[in-house]
């Protein structure tokens, strides 16, 4: 059952984008080599308590952290580490911020220090899907017009979209209907409506979209080894078209 946000609820939930948004931005500045995800993890929940907000995924199915912090292969829910960050990785930190009740939920990737051609390059393709997808977040359009956008501008630069995790609804649950796949058909699944809230997250693969999970039975990464990213935004789908509650413009 997809649950439609009336213009007041979006905007509680826009004030927990903001604050969320605020979070990456102070990441932006502490990440690089030597710092632990783990201090990180730290931070951020620090951070939240400060702001009179909190951590939704700490708990969410019994996951352990604040954060997921999913290094270089690491496609997604990688938990945080006592381990140095080196030169060269890229990080995505997802998080999701409760605030009086109201969820908003955003993942960036970051370069540590210096990243390769190849790095960066997986970096820009990966935020660019985000907004090709948000660009087709408009009434009367279809889940398949999102998912497909994605793809096929993925797919051309020669990378895989990950399928084994998808978008989702939100508000004050994390997921909610419907899944938004980053892959698809133009023109098939439902329409959107006016008051849908969802997140595009696509996690996007140098090689191949299989994945392998950990032990830990959380941490997914590539099965072929090779960098996965991920940009994610929370959005409304509104009469002005697609408004990003996770701005950090
Ligand atoms: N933030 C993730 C998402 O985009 C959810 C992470 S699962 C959790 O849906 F258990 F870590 F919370
Ligand atoms: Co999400």
């Amino acid at each position: 059952m997809i649950i439609l946000k009336s213009q007041q609820e979006i905007e509680y939930m826009k004030k927990a984008g903001e604050l969320l948004a605020n979070v990456h931005k102070e990441l932006a500045r502490l990440i690089k080599p030597g710092v632990t995800t783990m201090e990180l993890d730290e931070f951020v929940e620090d951070y939240l308590r400060k702001h009179n907000a909190f951590p939704e995924q700490r708990g969410y199915h019994g996951y352990p952290y604040a954060t997921c912090a999913s290094v270089n292969d690491e496609i997604c829910h990688g938990f945080p580490r006592k381990a140095a960050l080196n030169d060269g990785d890229i990080l995505t930190v997802d998080m999701v911020v409760n605030l009086d009740g109201w969820l908003a939920d955003s993942a960036w990737s970051y370069g540590v220090g210096n990243i390769s051609n190849d790095a960066k390059m997986l970096l820009d393709t990966t935020k660019d899907a985000l907004y090709i997808g948000i660009e087709q977040a408009v009434i009367g359009n279809r889940l398949g017009d999102i998912g497909h956008a994605i793809q096929s501008f993925v797919e051309s630069k020669g990378y895989s979209v990950v399928r084994d995790f998808v978008g989702h609804g939100i508000g004050k649950n994390m997921h909610e209907d419907p899944q938004v796949p980053h892959y698809g058909v133009p023109g098939r699944g439902i329409r959107l409506l006016e008051g849908m809230v969802i997140t595009i997250e696509p996690m996007i693969n140098v090689g191949g979209y299989e994945m392998v999970m950990d032990d830990n039975g959380w941490t997914a990464r590539t099965a072929d080894g090779k960098l996965s990213a991920q940009y994610e935004h929370t959005l409304a789908i509104t009469k002005d078209g697609p408004l990003i509650l996770t701005t950090q413009d």
